[in-house]
């Protein structure tokens, strides 16, 4: 980070928030550490065929709290012994017993994972943000509780497939390979794996190598469920492991969320295959205010968009679209806000904003701020404390940002906010729609009429209306261009993994 440039805006922002922060001089948060147990073992095993199994590789590495830098668990690193036995143990419980149970059977077991998932909720947020960093508010709020209702929504679909595409017959494709990201490690666990037991596939998951533990911690539910052995399988390491479950010959469709990156190298790697491949990629969400939105609202939706989960969200609303005539007011009150927000421990239940999730995100996040500073935007950074150890990121804002800057086309994932403005609906619409990406975009305005124009012309996948960051596992999830294909959640979602012309 330009400390310079940091330092004086420190400074401005003290003298600012001295009229103000009467609040937070006095009223200084007690501590409010979380204590449950996240019985998060010492190390672990691989979960092949139903079973803990040591990896042939022989390799382990370790997982870090990135809050505090020490190691949490040591994880498996599954090799390509480890990724073929696991994808011969799906492909054997396909064919032996899971093509052949009736749907409203499987549907059971989707039920029991659901509620096992409620009943230990608090311990596998814990683990989660001792694992990933998030603040403890956040696992405990949505991670858990949405991972609960994604299983609960499909199991109530597994007996009425036939609903789902009426006219076909639709069937599941048969073992799936699925590669997920860090940002929400057991939600998007499952977002994949709840549909694809629905729908009747089997299923080979890697976990993101700096948060393989609810994952793994996930075996243990679905050994409680008595899930038959071999539906799903764990396989745990790095990049490598990645490409071994897309490239393995039994992996009928691959299912990746992560970096657009990856996603292109995917996309290359399976043509011709034969295989079916959904792709949930980045995203540099617009939100648009407009001069007659609710400001105050706005302002919060604005927050929400871009710091929850310290900014590492694929629809994170990375760019504001302030109309100009509030563009002055708006900014102002972000600036309060931004002041108020508390970073730091993750397992303090009044922490906003927690640790990134590792050294080479926060490496990402410092360059791109870097680049910020030096393309001429003005950084805005409140004076705030940040913890000696562990990876932390202010609370960033961006003014005078220009659509050619790289904060305004690169994904930052990070608590990084680059402010636009404009002065028309056509302008808005323009400048939102000016980006590679495509995953979600926000709109504030008292007009009902300007929302239904708004969510037809933005090319994203998901448009909000005067909130932010809203989900349902009945609604479907997913982007445009270079924010991939393929949808998540509801219908659309569960009929990506059913073949409906077997
Ligand atoms: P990544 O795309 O490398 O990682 C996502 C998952 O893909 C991980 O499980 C990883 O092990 C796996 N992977 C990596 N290389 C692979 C390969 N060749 N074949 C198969 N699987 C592979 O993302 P990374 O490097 O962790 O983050 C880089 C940037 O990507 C972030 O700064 C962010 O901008 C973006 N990102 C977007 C996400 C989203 O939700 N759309 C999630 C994570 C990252
Ligand atoms: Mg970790």
């Amino acid at each position: 980070m330009d400390t310079s440039t940091n330092d004086s805006n420190a400074a401005g922002t003290r003298e600012a928030s001295s009229a103000r922060l009467i609040f937070g001089d006095l009223w200084e948060f007690d501590p409010a550490p979380e204590s449950a147990d996240p019985r998060i073992e010492p190390g672990y095993d691989l979960f092949i065929g139903g079973n803990n199994v040591p990896p042939k590789s022989g390799e382990h590495f370790d997982s870090i709290n990135p809050a505090n830098e020490t190691v949490v668990s040591s994880i498996p690193e599954a090799g390509r012994a480890d990724v073929d036995d696991a994808f011969q143990a799906a492909d054997k419980a396909y064919r032996t017993v899971w093509s052949r149970m009736p749907g409203r059977e499987r549907g059971k077991y989707l039920f029991r994972i659901a509620r096992l998932l409620q009943d230990r909720a608090r311990e596998f947020a814990v683990a989660e943000t001792i694992d990933g960093g998030k603040p403890i508010r956040e696992s405990r709020d949505f991670d858990l509780p949405m991972a609960a209702a994604h299983f609960f929504y499909h199991a109530g679909w597994a007996d009425k497939l036939v609903y789902a595409a009426p006219g076909s017959t639709p069937q599941p494709h048969g073992v799936v390979g699925q590669i997920i990201p860090w940002n929400f490690p057991l939600l998007m666990l499952a977002w994949k794996v709840a549909p694809a037991l629905a729908a009747g596939n089997c299923v080979v998951l890697k976990p993101a190598e700096t948060t393989s533990i609810t994952a793994l911690k996930f075996a243990e539910i679905l050994r409680e469920a008595e899930l038959p052995d071999g539906v799903v399988n764990i396989v745990t390491g790095g990049g490598e492991t990645g490409a071994l479950v897309a490239r393995h010959p039994l992996a009928r469709k691959v299912a990746f969320t992560g970096s657009t990156e990856v996603g292109k190298m995917l996309m290359r790697e399976l043509a011709g295959t034969g295989k079916k491949l959904t792709l949930e990629l980045g995203g540099k969400a617009a939100n648009i205010v407009f001069e007659d939105a609710p400001i105050d609202q706005a302002v919060e939706g604005i927050i929400n968009g871009i710091f929850f989960n310290q900014g590492h969200v694929c629809c994170a609303g990375s760019r504001l679209l302030v109309q100009e005539s509030v563009s002055d007011r708006i900014v102002e009150k972000l600036k309060h806000r931004l002041a108020v927000l508390r970073v730091g421990d993750p397992l303090d239940k009044n922490t906003d904003i927690g640790a990134i999730n590792s050294e080479r995100q926060l490496g990402k996040i410092h360059e791109l701020v870097r680049s910020g500073v030096l393309e001429g935007a003005t950084l805005y950074q409140p004076a705030c404390d940040l913890p000696e150890t562990g990876f932390f990121f202010p609370p960033t804002l961006f003014t005078g940002v220009s659509q050619s800057h790289r904060i305004a086309r690169e994904e930052i994932f990070g608590p990084v906010l680059s402010v636009l403005t404009f002065r028309t609906v056509d302008e808005a619409v323009e400048k939102a729609n000016n980006t590679a990406y495509g995953l979600s975009a926000g709109v504030w305005t008292d007009k009902g009429s300007r929302i239904l124009k708004m969510s037809t012309a933005l090319k994203a996948g998901v448009v909000w209306a005067n909130t932010f960051n809203k989900f349902d596992p009945a609604s479907p999830f997913g982007g445009y261009k270079e924010s991939g294909f393929g949808r998540e959640g509801g219908l659309q979602g569960l009929l990506d993994y059913l073949n409906l012309d077997p």
